[in-house]
């Protein structure tokens, strides 16, 4: 049952981690030493870190060997603000074994008198705000098993003299602003299991040397600028589970050595260049859960031997120049839960053996020279939430079947040539949130089912030859006059005569913080002026809107519904915010997130809300929570929220009923919700999203218990172009060391 758990990479790496940072902290070894004490006590009062009056070795997160020397000082995760790291006299703790100074608020530079800790095992000062370049001292550590700087704000290169601590079983310089290049003497760390040096600017090439490593387990490169070739003697790493070299600037070809990883798990190769085939000794990974190839030159055809991965979960091979047909022995891979193979230049028709990858929630085939009629089989994909296929030569009919795919939230066959009528039930699909079908031959009635269909948000049936049942097809998909209810302002608006409607909510309301929250103070002329006049903008800038699908949310119904936002509406409270249940005059329930009013002179606040709305209003996804509205006043700050009834995770896990009711199977279904919402805001956004504070807090279910990912007021837009700089946000104990953290500024 746990294997057949999808999780994204993020979510893995949070696992590893968490796990490490528990597994880590074996009893202090006694060793004595000569100096004193009471120096030892001193020099631990001096650092101003403790106030206590008791004797030291009793201190919160001190330890002390029979001898009564200090061998290990803890205080990770404190939430204190420890300030300079200077203030430890490193040279006072002779017989210190451990130190774990994770995310304690430290600052200025590592002293070099680190170099005279020559006992220490376990360094750990990661997630703090540490400066300048590594010490040449460190070389002195010899014994260190774990070293971890990771995200700090290091710059300088990796020093070759860590190639001379013989212990080192992980070593995490990640997310820090090293430069430089990877020494070879790297190599030399042969009992290292884990090697993070993702979200660097580490440039060069690999060093061959890195095939003596062998019992390295992680192999993080992301994220950093190196060139040149992937050494093949990567394929002497045999115990290798994860290697991510992506968003990298690698050429050449992918080694045919990588079949001889057959321990690989994830194999993220992405944001490359490499070009070339892909190997047919991929098909020897027999393990591969991950494999990412998206964004490089490949070409050639996709090797038929992939079909033997029966253990992959997510294949994607989007932005490629791959051609040659689909094999059909991709339906032999069961297990595939995401597929990818947009954007290249696929031709042939879609396999029907497709209809055998019944795990499968995402399937995108757009942008490729596709053919030939959609595979009734299609209609076996019941666990489909994300059907693209769109920009292909798709032609036929659309088969009757698709209405089988119940958990449908995004069908796109836009811009193909399919013909014939729409399948009368189509509209009963529940969960569909984005339906485009526009640049099609579909002709006949749009089926009543759609048309009265208020929950999708966006239907887009423009450019086909349909009988529109009040207009014709020119005016009802006209994208102004359709238009309604996109964003609404306090109208309300009128279902004029069934009018299909073309509700871009995402595409207005991102149009709208252009406009306002950046500062634009023009307006394109696609917004209509009424529209615009109902979108209250204050003199002092702050904004106003409320729109939905249906333009029956209003303001005034907000207040109304929730007498003024009075106590007795406030389902929970957090730091800066309450959350309110309303019920509004259509029978509606919503959720409003309300800034506390002590707190809206804090910009760091409003920026949050800002930039939640700024997120949410550019994605749409089964599992993102959906956000209908907001306001931005100095009066009143809230967003408005489909209302999850369920709460958080992490309120539902603590009660004991509930948890119950949140049986093993439930449980599984969450995670692959939330693997589907980051996968999607990784992989399928134009720009990826990096949400920064997944936790159960931040994760809340519907009535159904549906999964839906929350809070993005730290989530960031990951652009790959710009130089990164990274800033560590989120719940201290779910940070990942992956790919959740990178903002890149
Ligand atoms: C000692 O520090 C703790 C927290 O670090 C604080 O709560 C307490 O008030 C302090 N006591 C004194 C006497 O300063
Ligand atoms: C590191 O070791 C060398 C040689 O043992 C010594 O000369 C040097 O002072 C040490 N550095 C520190 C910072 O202790
Ligand atoms: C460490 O690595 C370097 C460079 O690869 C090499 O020259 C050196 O001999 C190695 N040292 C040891 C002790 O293996
Ligand atoms: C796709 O194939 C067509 C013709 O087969 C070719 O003209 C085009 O350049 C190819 N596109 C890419 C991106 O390779
Ligand atoms: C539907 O697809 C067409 C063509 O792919 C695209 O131009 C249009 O913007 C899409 N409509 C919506 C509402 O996204």
């Amino acid at each position: 049952m746990v294997s057949s758990i999808i999780i994204s990479t993020a979510v893995v790496v949070v696992t590893i981690t968490s796990t490490m940072m528990i597994m880590l902290f074996p009893l202090a070894n006694a060793i004595s030493s000569p100096s004193s004490s009471t120096d030892e006590a001193e020099a631990l009062r001096s650092t101003g870190w403790w106030n206590s009056t008791s004797a030291h070795c009793d201190w919160d997160g001190v330890s002390c060997n029979d001898a009564g020397k200090v061998t290990r000082i803890a205080l990770y995760g404190s939430g204190k603000e420890l300030g300079e790291l200077s203030k430890l006299a490193f040279s006072s703790f002779p017989s210190l074994v451990e130190l774990w100074l994770d995310d304690c608020g430290l600052n200025g530079s590592i002293p070099h008198q680190i170099g005279t800790l020559t006992q220490l095992t376990y360094l750990s000062l990661s997630i703090n705000n540490l400066t300048g370049e590594l010490p040449l001292s460190l070389a002195n550590l010899t014994q260190l098993e774990v070293l971890s700087f990771y995200s700090n704000r290091l710059h300088g290169s990796i020093l070759p003299a860590i190639g001379k601590m013989k212990n080192l079983t992980v070593l995490d310089l990640g997310n820090n602003n090293l430069t430089g290049v990877i020494p070879s003497s790297l190599g030399n760390l042969t009992t290292l299991t884990s090697l993070y040096l993702d979200g660097n600017q580490i440039s060069g090439f690999i060093p061959s040397q890195i095939e003596k490593m062998k019992n390295l387990k992680s192999f993080y490169l992301f994220y950093n600028g190196l060139h040149g070739p992937i050494p093949p003697e990567i394929g002497k790493l045999k115990n290798l589970n994860y290697l991510f070299l992506d968003y990298n600037n690698l050429t050449s070809v992918m080694p045919s050595s990588f079949g001889n990883l057959t321990n690989l798990i994830y194999l993220y190769l992405d944001s490359n260049q490499i070009s070339g085939f892909i190997p047919p000794q991929i098909g020897k990974m027999k393990n591969l859960k991950f494999l990412s190839l998206s964004s490089n030159r490949l070409h050639g055809p996709i090797p038929l031997e992939i079909g033997k991965l029966k253990n992959l979960e997510v294949l994607y091979l989007s932005y490629n120049r791959l051609h040659g047909p689909i094999p059909p022995k991709i339906g032999n891979m069961k297990k595939l839960i995401f597929l990818n193979l947009g954007n290249n230049n696929l031709t042939g028709v879609i396999p029907s053996s497709l209809g055998n990858l019944t795990n499968l929630d995402s399937l995108t085939l757009r942008g490729n020279q596709i053919n030939g009629f959609i595979p009734p089989e299609i209609g076996y994909l019941l666990n489909l939430s994300y059907l693209d296929l769109s920009e292909n030569q798709i032609n036929g009919f659309i088969p009757e079947e698709i209405v089988n795919l119940k958990k449908l939230g995004h069908l796109d066959m836009s811009n193909n040539l399919i013909s014939e009528k729409i399948p009368s039930q189509l509209g009963n699909l529940k969960e569909v949130e984005y339906f485009n079908l526009s640049y099609n031959n579909l002709s006949g009635t749009i089926p009543h089912s759609i048309s009265n269909n208020y929950m999708w948000t966006s239907i887009d049936l423009s450019h086909n030859q349909l009988e529109g049942q009040s207009t014709t097809p020119h005016e009802a998909f006209d994208h102004d006059k359709g238009l309604c209810g996109g964003i609404k302002g306090l109208s309300h608006c009128k279902k004029r005569h069934q009018i299909i409607l073309i509700v871009v909510i995402s595409l207005y309301a991102t149009l709208l913080l252009l406009v306002t929250i950046l500062g634009f103070l023009f307006h394109k002329q696609k917004i209509r002026k009424n529209q615009l006049s109902k979108t209250t903008k204050a003199k002092n800038g702050d904004l106003f809107s409320i729109w939905d699908y249906d333009g029956t949310i209003a303001y005034d119904d907000i207040i109304q519904a929730t007498e003024d936002f009075d106590i007795k509406y406030c389902i929970g409270t957090g730091g800066y915010e309450s959350v309110y249940k309303a019920q509004l005059p259509s029978g509606k329930v919503v959720a409003l997130k309300k800034l506390h009013s002590w707190e809206r002179e804090d910009p760091t606040y409003l920026k949050s809300f800002e930039n939640e709305v700024q997120m949410l209003s550019t994605i749409q996804h089964r599992n993102i929570v959906k956000l209908h509205g907001f306001c931005l006043h100095n009066k009143c700050m809230f967003l408005v929220y489909k209302y999850m009834e369920k709460g958080s995770l992490y309120c539902m896990l603590r009660d004991e009923v509930e948890a119950v009711e949140l049986d093993w199977i439930k449980r599984v279904n969450a995670v692959k919700s939330i693997a589907s919402a980051l996968s999607y805001m990784h992989h399928d956004c134009v720009m990826p999203i990096i949400h920064r504070d997944i936790s159960s807090n931040n994760i809340l279910l519907d009535s159904k218990l549906k999964a839906c990912v929350s809070d993005f007021g730290t989530a960031r837009l990951l652009d790959p172009d710009s130089s990164n700089q990274t800033l560590l946000v989120g719940t201290y104990g779910y940070i990942a060391p992956g790919k959740l953290n990178y903002t890149l500024h």
